[in-house]
């Protein structure tokens, strides 16, 4: 049976190549998913730069915060070498470049808005701008914890689809989403149930879940009529049927 569950690569390919990274996002793509996730925070003159934590210190050979840092600064960071050797000299993607790659390929993209921890000002209107730009809009969903993100891009922008992104169970999540304009729900494996799927599937609200890496939980998800699910290991989900 041909399966509809669509796999998204978490980060890339953030289990077998350093996450956020053009590598990853390739290394993703050859394994045939059908989107890529990542994640966007803000540099100190404004540009928006593909990475999930607030601080370098984690993923790249640097210290200190992404607010901190002009572009310019940021770029000379190694974001490969801490993963492995093999990938020594792969930089911090700017959203910019990782949306000119992908604008040529058939990928759906999912932006979380790293909006969670700090406000970053602005950085909604940015996004927004470059999604028109690279004509992406149609295929982008943009989510965040932080659902006054979610609230403000819907205030001004109805061709963009937006998630809430959750990580714990909601009483109703449906009705809640409702004041934030959001029309998807993105939500973590253990917070997912049977109740939740049975109203997201009568109103016709997509589910993506996180983060999918074991075959049991592929099954699972998929068995629930999920749309979709986000995983470090697309080459695992791919052929998980083969
Ligand atoms: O967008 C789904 C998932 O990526 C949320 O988790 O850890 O990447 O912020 P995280």
């Amino acid at each position: 049976m041909r399966s509809t569950l669509m796999v998204y690569g978490h980060r890339g390919s953030a289990g077998t190549h350093p996450e956020n990274t053009l590598v990853s996002f390739k290394a993703a793509e050859k394994a045939g998913v059908h989107g890529i996730e990542l994640d966007v925070q803000l540099t100190k003159d404004g540009v928006p730069v593909v990475i999930h934590d607030e601080k370098v210190d984690r993923t790249t050979n640097g210290v200190g915060w992404v607010k901190d840092y002009q572009y310019e600064e940021l770029c000379k960071f190694d974001a490969g070498g801490t993963y492995s050797k093999r990938f020594q000299g792969e930089p911090i993607p700017s959203l910019d470049d990782v949306l000119a790659w992908i604008k040529p390929t058939s990928l759906r993209l999912n932006i979380e808005l790293k909006t969670n921890y700090l406000p970053y000002p602005g950085i909604e209107n940015k996004i927004i701008a470059l999604l028109h730009h690279h004509q992406l809009t149609d295929r982008t969903v943009l989510s965040s914890f932080n659902h006054y993100s979610i609230q403000r891009i819907n205030q001004q922008e109805d061709s963009i689809e937006t998630a809430i992104l959750l990580s714990d169970k909601l009483v109703h999540p449906w009705e809640y989403m409702k004041r934030t304009g959001a029309k998807s729900i993105h939500i973590e494996y253990h917070a997912l149930d049977e109740y939740l799927m049975e109203h997201t599937t009568k109103l016709q609200i997509p589910v993506r879940v996180y983060t999918i890496n074991s075959i049991d939980q592929m099954s699972k998800v998929e068995s629930m009529g999920c749309e979709a699910m986000f995983t470090d290991y697309p080459s695992v989900a791919i052929h998980r049927n083969d």
